[in-house]
């Protein structure tokens, strides 16, 4: 049995990822906006989430979908204003929602005004702000070195003066240099721009890229020239010490894509991020052995430093899992693309189900990402000629699937999302998955999502411990008359002695839990 506490709001938070290109659409351009999201709040507070954490929404030449931030301090004009944003943080906190920025220190884009400075002057101060080397060679037209980038293809370009810069993602994307103090004042002041605005948590992007070994020696299989290099802890105990001036209850979270827990846990120590996102709970199969081991892994490793664990199933980098799940290989990793092999929709929609009475049970928060509720599937038809994420090129698999606009209302695209063509197109299959066609219907994807984050309000001891009902499947209480049962073997199960069943999945049959189907039972 293992304790975890429930403590501060972030410990155990139903987590809502706007991703705002593709939310909602207020003014008519076919790109989603902060009015849209003003607009649409009644959505998440009857889903009855505890907070929004936005995708980036700062000034950006889109390089990246806004992952290339030219200004922090600012929203770009395609998403409204400063003073719409600073609106729509009231909003939600009168709603009882909290808001999380997402913050993107590794890098920034090259139409910021420190790039632009360092670009037009070698002699420039903000120079030292990045990575400017020499290249190798008689000529210096050699890269400095081979490494790869996060998006596959090279990590430098060559500046006009003939210097090379490093970007671990795109060209648009220079990394800074974090070993500069002008760029660690910088984002602290940063995070207390925002924190002033009254912003309940930071997301952190790329997290453990920040420190690069100077010397710019390859990879190898001892040392890392940038991964999780140890360095990079004080960066976030200095973050730590910034949102704890304001109180304590303001939360960091990392995207640390880390396959050593150990590793991982690091960044969770008590005087460093409040909590980071479980990729090893995102990228586990759905078979019942594997999800055991992670869900005990995750318990172990955040036990040992107090943090809480956190479920991820989906985010705006990955295949939705409604897909991944009705695949043959449930798995997902950036290394195997399955991109158009066979899916069977109803199983993954089954498993989905399932999945989310898993997620939202499991001790710790949980994260959403805007869509899952709604039990949307991955568009993989997205004509080639309209994709536009940058690791498209470089690796031949786009995450644009997941991005596709939010389907709202109606029979036919673009289902109210906007009064325009989306950005992306949604699939005409969609007119089903509509937050108006489920409203109501209780076998629905959203109507499951909002009973059970109700009912997980009053059902969350901080008490776990495992059942031991049968091999193929997981089962587990939360302290003494709560339990979830997931059948994730081929054939049904008997409904383990209960009081009632709370909630369950998809349709039981009899006394027996069918395969892929959850519940949730007082015992
Ligand atoms: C993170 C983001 C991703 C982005 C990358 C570079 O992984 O989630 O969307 O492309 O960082 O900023």
């Amino acid at each position: 049995m293992s304790t975890t506490d429930n403590g501060p709001w972030w410990r155990s938070a139903v987590i809502y990822q706007v991703y705002p290109r593709s939310f909602a659409d207020s003014d008519g351009d076919g790109v989603g906006d902060i009015d849209g999201i003003r607009a649409r709040l009644g959505h998440l507070r009857e889903l009855g989430v505890d907070a929004i954490w936005m995708s980036p929404w700062y000034p950006s030449p889109m390089a990246d979908a806004g992952y290339d931030v030219a200004d922090f301090r600012d929203i770009d004009p395609v998403f409204g204003s400063l003073a719409e944003a600073e609106a729509l943080i009231e909003e939600a906190h009168a709603a009882g929602i909290r808001m999380i920025v997402d913050i993107v220190p590794n890098h920034i884009s090259s139409e910021h005004p420190w790039f632009k400075a360092a670009i037009a002057d070698p002699e420039a101060p903000e120079r030292d702000y990045f990575w400017f080397r020499p290249g190798r060679g008689e000529h210096g037209d050699e890269m400095p070195t081979d490494w790869r980038g996060e998006f596959g293809g090279t990590t430098w370009t060559r500046a006009p003066d003939g210097d090379w810069y490093l970007h671990l993602f795109t060209p648009e994307q220079p990394d800074l240099n974090w070993d500069h103090p002008v760029v660690r004042a910088e984002f602290e002041s940063i995070l207390r721009f925002w924190f002033d605005r009254g912003v309940d948590g930071i997301r952190i992007d790329s997290a453990a890229l920040l420190m690069k070994d100077p010397s710019l020696p390859e990879v190898s299989a001892e040392k890392h020239p940038f991964h999780d290099l140890d360095g990079v802890h004080d960066v976030y105990r200095a973050w730590r010490r910034v949102a704890e001036a304001y109180g304590g209850d303001r939360a960091l979270i990392g995207e640390v894509w880390m396959p050593e827990v150990e590793r991982f846990a690091n960044y969770l120590r008590p005087d460093e991020l409040h909590a980071a996102f479980n990729f090893d709970f995102l990228g586990c199969a759905w078979d019942p052995v594997l999800m055991r081991e992670c869900v005990d892994r995750t318990l172990h490793a955040h036990v040992a430093v107090g943090a809480p664990p956190t479920w991820v199933l989906s985010n705006h980098d990955v295949t939705r899992h409604v897909t991944r799940y009705g695949r043959a290989d449930t798995t997902f990793s950036f290394d195997n693309n399955l991109d158009n092999t066979p899916v069977d929709l109803e199983l993954g929609t089954r498993r989905a189900r399932a999945a989310a009475l898993l997620s939202l049970s499991l001790p710790g928060a949980t994260y959403i990402y805007q869509g899952e509720e709604l039990g949307l599937w991955e568009n993989e038809n997205i004509p080639p000629d309209q994709i536009q994420d940058p690791m498209y090129a470089r690796r031949g698999h786009s995450r644009d699937g997941c991005r596709v606009p939010l389907p709202w209302s109606g029979d036919e695209q673009p289902f109210g999302f906007s009064t325009a063509t989306p950005w992306l197109p949604q699939p005409a299959e969609w007119k089903d998955r509509t937050a108006q066609a489920q409203t109501g219907d209780p076998s629905s994807m959203l109507e499951l999502y909002r009973s059970a984050i109700a009912l997980r309000r009053r059902e969350n001891s901080p008490e776990f411990a495992w059942l031991e009902l049968h091999p193929e499947v997981l089962a587990f209480t939360r302290g003494e008359n709560f339990a979830c049962v997931v059948n994730m073997s081929g054939s049904p199960i008997p409904l383990p002695d209960h009081q009632t069943c709370l909630l369950a999945s998809g349709p039981l049959d009899g006394d027996r839990i069918p395969p892929d189907t959850a519940v949730w039972l007082r015992l």
